[in-house]
């Protein structure tokens, strides 16, 4: 929830920040202060402000935090109803919390108001609401009688088990509330922000917010419970989660260095051949404009860059005399090159982030035809990513000098890509390229080498 509001965007985030300070000024007049308010906006406040310093950047996309767990805490605590507290200053005091924990890190490390203002809408207006779903539906504090009065009793037993059913079910509700509103607020002005869909961005952000989601909310029970005990047992809550932030920090890091070395590893290989330099990553680029001229979602497109970045990482395992021979191969010194997109797969299929790619990676020198390898796979068995890999790989080798030829030129490569169709290529990733090729101008100068604008 960092965005920088800019371009079309600004709209977006002024309407939300505008409903975030009506909302703000709205409940500020219902804020009830009593002996434990400034105890409770302390100790939820120290809370908010901490868990928000600890974001975690995932590999894929979004950014995950604890403070939603505070948040959530807050809202089961400030606005179950109860005597001496309304559903609106339970809703204020959950909503002066996220204003806390949202804007003091931002404020002192001296962001733009505006964009302070922004990101703090982006919280306090679904957590707000949400405060007021709860505190509108739940009935009563969340364990009542209180937790130590407990008996196996029946007659209490029964009406304090219903109690609590109901209030976590109330409880799951207003997470799912507080899910949906929070991941609308924040794909929609993604979306605009990106030229995307607001579907194709909520589909790539679900997969992030729902963890969130599901991992926090019992957090937040959690919160509630120990401090329904004693309030201040909830400080000792701050070592663990420390702990926590800190192995799965490590965790993703370790995966996003695991991923860079792979990529530095493929980056060298194309270096050992002086005609392949930079090879992996031009092959990216035109890859990337045939997935989007396909109407691929951002996220695939984004997958088959980064296969196209490794693609001949098993190259690693082909002798130079081989890579280098400047005529043509033997059988077996063919048979050995060919070996190639399987030992790709292998080695980046051993790491996590990169499952996909290694799939890409093996199939990338199959023929639309089947008659390619390692596996001979025909038309629609060939994955998509890998067709595409195909063509934009063939691009950029034909218009390229090798060792054993000199560059074909963009105009014969581009004819040569047309009669692969059917049987080397796949006809509609083709005219994907070649309509990539007109928008690029290239298709219409084709006796200059413009191979260059592909990549
Ligand atoms: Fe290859």
């Amino acid at each position: 929830m960092s965005d920088k509001p800019q371009g079309q965007n600004i709209p977006f985030h002024l309407a939300l920040t505008l409903l975030g300070i009506a909302l703000i000024v709205f409940l500020g007049f219902h804020l009830r202060y009593n002996s434990q308010f400034l105890l409770q906006i302390a100790i939820f406040g120290v809370l908010a402000v901490t868990a928000e310093q600890w974001q975690i950047k995932l590999p894929r996309q979004g950014v995950v935090t604890v403070a939603d767990a505070v948040y959530y805490a807050c809202i089961i605590i400030f606005a179950s109803p109860s005597e001496g507290s309304s559903l609106l200053s339970g809703a204020a005091k959950t909503a002066f919390v996220i204003l806390l924990g949202t804007t003091l890190r931002r404020v002192l490390i001296r962001q733009k108001w505006y964009i302070v203002a922004s990101n703090a809408a982006q919280a306090v207006v679904p957590f707000s609401i949400g405060a007021l779903f709860y505190g509108y539906f739940a009935a009563g504090p969340l364990f009542f009688p209180p937790i130590e009065s407990f008996s196996w009793n029946p007659s209490i037993l029964i009406p304090y088990s219903t109690h609590i059913v109901r209030n976590l079910a109330i409880l799951v509700m207003t997470a799912g509330f507080c899910f949906f509103l929070n991941s609308a607020v924040v794909s929609f002005g993604k979306a605009i922000q990106q030229g995307l869909s607001f579907g194709e961005v909520w589909y790539i952000n679900n997969n992030t917010i729902k963890i969130n989601m599901l991992m926090l909310s019992p957090l937040g029970l959690m919160m509630a419970v120990l401090y329904q005990i004693e309030p201040l047992s909830l400080l000792l809550l701050i070592p663990p989660l420390v702990v926590m932030y800190r192995s799965i920090k490590s965790y993703t890091d370790l995966l996003e260095e695991a991923k860079a070395t792979i990529e530095a590893l493929a980056a060298a290989v194309d270096k050992r051949n002086e005609y392949t330099f930079q090879h992996s990553e031009k092959v990216a680029t035109l890859a990337a404009d045939i997935g989007r001229e396909l109407k691929l979602k951002e996220f695939e497109v984004e997958k088959i860059k980064s296969a196209c970045r490794i693609h001949d990482l098993g190259k690693v395992s082909v002798p130079d005399r081989i890579l280098k021979k400047p005529g043509p191969l033997t059988e077996e010194e063919f048979r050995t090159v060919k070996q190639h997109p399987s030992v790709g797969a292998e080695v980046s299929g051993h790491l996590t982030l990169c499952q996909d790619e290694a799939e890409l990676i093996r199939y990338h020198h199959e023929r639309y035809d089947g008659t390619g390898y390692p596996e001979g796979r025909a038309g629609e068995a060939i994955p998509l990513g890998s067709r595409i890999i195909s063509v934009a790989d063939a691009f950029d080798a034909m218009t390229k000098e090798r060792p054993y030829r000199k560059s074909l030129g963009v105009e014969e490569a581009l004819r040569r890509i047309e009669g692969g169709k059917g049987t080397q290529f796949d006809p509609k990733v083709v005219e994907a390229f070649t309509a990539v090729m007109k928008k690029q101008g290239t298709w219409k100068k084709p006796e200059s080498d413009t191979a260059g604008r592909a990549s």
